[in-house]
């Protein structure tokens, strides 16, 4: 009987406006990967998004994490694994999907080689590898999680919210992590870091009580949006056609180029997506939209029996 696992690992969007690099939400889109120890080399096949693009050899990110998993646990690694992931996570869009990446290849790591971790232990693992815990928080945890460095480590807390219809726009822009990070300035005045400590603390406020008019007055952000929005062509033009279409409130998911949008109701969503797209296009990129709901739990790890 071979030894295999299947991991789901949902989509994430961090920062929700001004919780920069501290709030996360977990998204219903998620990535399936199958894990298993047969055969005598490594064997990675990707489908859906990135199908093409992800590496399919040692340097693939599910693969690095289980080998950082059994170099902490000084375990060695068999030989032969087989990797197949079915993607629903867009790659390189601040929605994710490293994280999930580094999460599946921890989980899978400790179900198929009996490594019991403490949440603790795969939190700041993941973290370390990945380099953004309020991305692997929600991805681990599902829901709506806050984040905070430590000298000790990473600590996470969920925070309680309310359900709401949630659009993801996606222009086409290559706009990776590092090069939006690169962007950000050294220091910021103190107004923009109170600014943004207020907010924040109104975000959560807004979103544990569904109240669409705080949240749309809270998720406003001095310290990473207005360096990075004006980058990405059209996205200025289509967050005001989105306000302007009834969306409650909308915001950069996690370092962008993605934005989520937060509409007062369901059916709002694809007109909103509709205006978004006129603007992207204008601006000469095309753009995707997803309609993800909530993910309230996070990562799921099953035995696969064949
Ligand atoms: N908080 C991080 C950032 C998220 O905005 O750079 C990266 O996905």
């Amino acid at each position: 009987m071979t030894l295999g696992v299947r991991v789901r690992v949902p989509a994430t969007t961090a920062n929700l406006g001004p919780g920069f690099d501290c709030l996360g939400l977990a998204l219903d889109l998620w990535n399936e990967v199958d894990i298993r120890l047969i055969g005598n080399e490594l064997k990675i096949s990707n489908e859906g998004e990135g199908a093409g693009i992800l590496p399919a050899n040692a340097k693939n990110a599910i693969f690095r994490a289980m080998k950082a998993l059994a170099d902490q646990k000084d375990i060695p690694l068999p030989a032969g694994i087989q990797i197949t992931s079915r993607n629903a996570i867009p790659l390189g869009s601040g929605l994710g999907s490293s994280a999930a990446a580094v999460l599946a290849g921890i989980f899978s790591a400790g179900s198929l080689f009996d490594v019991k971790l403490s949440f603790q232990e795969q939190l700041d693992l993941a973290a370390e590898l990945e380099g953004h815990p309020d991305n692997v928080a929600p991805c681990l945890l599902g829901g709506l999680t806050a984040c905070m460095q430590t000298e000790h480590g990473v600590v996470v807390r969920s925070l309680p919210l309310k359900e709401m219809p949630i659009l993801i726009a996606l222009p086409d822009f290559n706009f990776s992590t590092r090069v939006a990070r690169s962007v950000l300035p050294k220091l910021v005045p103190y107004k923009d870091a109170v600014f943004n400590i207020s907010h924040t603390l109104m975000v959560t406020q807004a979103l544990q009580e569904g109240d669409f008019d705080l949240l749309k007055e809270a998720m406003q952000d001095r310290l990473h949006q207005p360096y990075r929005l004006p980058l990405i062509p059209g996205a200025q033009q289509a967050m005001e056609a989105a306000y302007r279409a009834g969306a409650a409130t909308v915001a950069l998911s996690g370092a962008g180029p993605a934005l989520l949008v937060v509409c007062r109701y369901t059916e709002d969503r694809e007109t909103v997506a509709g205006v978004m797209r006129t603007q992207f296009e204008q601006a000469g990129l095309a753009m995707r939209y997803f309609l993800p709901g909530i993910a309230f739990k996070g990562v799921e790890t099953k035995i696969i029996h064949e």
